[in-house]
């Protein structure tokens, strides 16, 4: 199976999921009420990955999620490449406590993992949302606001953003990365937000862009508390060697315990790079 090579800030990354799930299965595991605490990887990627930085297999997220001192009492990874899928699929046959799901995850996480963790359930959940661009969508976070038992860590992918969508002039961009960016965004209102309609000299009109992607980042933190989860805390921007944006990393919870761990976590490595 072929590895992704990883730049530092994905390494960064996969530290702070790991710091957080360490911290979340210490806490569930003392709750008497709770009968479970469930981890989800919605886009779980190869397993490991390559560090650019030293040429050495690095654990990915899935992995990591196994390693935890405490572990989760289940684990749920989904990924849409068959090979990955068949990864975690060999490793869900040696434990029952893990399930491979081969597929796009918007739809496994509404149709079949989401139902299973209902508030009735007294099952909790961190669900981590790690796609390499646009290929999450809105109704997948909203189904898991209303749930109220997930907390969930989401890669706000600036990348494919400015690549594809957020073009100075916005006829620029194609329909169908616009269409992505609406699937994402929940709705077109992120183009009112960025795009201003401006004349040319010779009468027609053009829309030019006329904010970026923080202003849109802060404002999709915005809709995540709108759409129910009550605890956001500020997300932290993931850089390339060169200081260019990639993504952001946000996340998003109903707790407050919660957000000011990771408040806490996000701080260290904002402080440290
Ligand atoms: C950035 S990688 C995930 C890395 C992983 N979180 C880690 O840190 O080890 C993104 C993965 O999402 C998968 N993917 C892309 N679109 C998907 C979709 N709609 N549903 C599920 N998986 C998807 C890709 O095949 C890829 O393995």
């Amino acid at each position: 199976m072929k590895l992704d090579q990883i730049g530092y800030w994905s390494e960064i990354k996969l530290e702070i999921i790991k710091e957080y799930a360490n911290a979340y299965t210490s806490i569930m595991s003392k709750q008497s009420w709770c009968k479970g605490y469930v981890y989800i990887d919605a886009f779980a990627g190869a397993g490991t990955h390559i560090s650019r930085r030293t040429g050495e297999m690095v654990l990915g997220s899935p992995l990591n999620a196994l390693e935890v001192a405490l572990p989760f009492t289940e684990y749920y990874f989904i990924d849409l490449d068959e090979d990955r899928a068949d990864f975690f699929g060999k490793l869900a046959g040696e434990n029952p406590n893990i399930h491979s799901y081969h597929g796009d995850c918007n739809e496994i996480l509404v149709n079949d993992i989401f139902p299973l963790l209902g508030w009735d359930t007294f099952k909790r959940a961190l669900c981590i949302l790690d796609p390499y661009g646009l290929h999450l969508k809105w109704e997948t976070i909203k189904t898991a606001a209303d749930l109220k038992t997930v907390d969930i860590f989401i890669n706000f992918p600036i990348m494919d953003m400015n690549r594809n969508v957020l073009f100075e002039d916005f006829a620029k961009a194609e329909p169908e990365d616009v269409e992505r960016m609406s699937a994402f965004w929940g709705d077109e209102s992120w183009k009112q937000l960025l795009y201003r309609e401006q004349a040319t000299l010779f009468g027609e009109t053009h829309h030019v862009r006329i904010e970026d992607y923080q202003v849109l980042a802060k404002e999709y933190c915005k809709r995540l508390k709108q759409v129910g989860f009550d605890d956001v805390p500020e997300p932290i921007l993931m850089r390339n060697i060169k200081g260019g944006p990639l993504y952001y990393l946000c996340f998003a919870s109903q707790k407050s315990v919660a957000k000011d761990i990771v408040n806490d976590i996000f701080d260290k490595y904002r402080k440290a790079y």
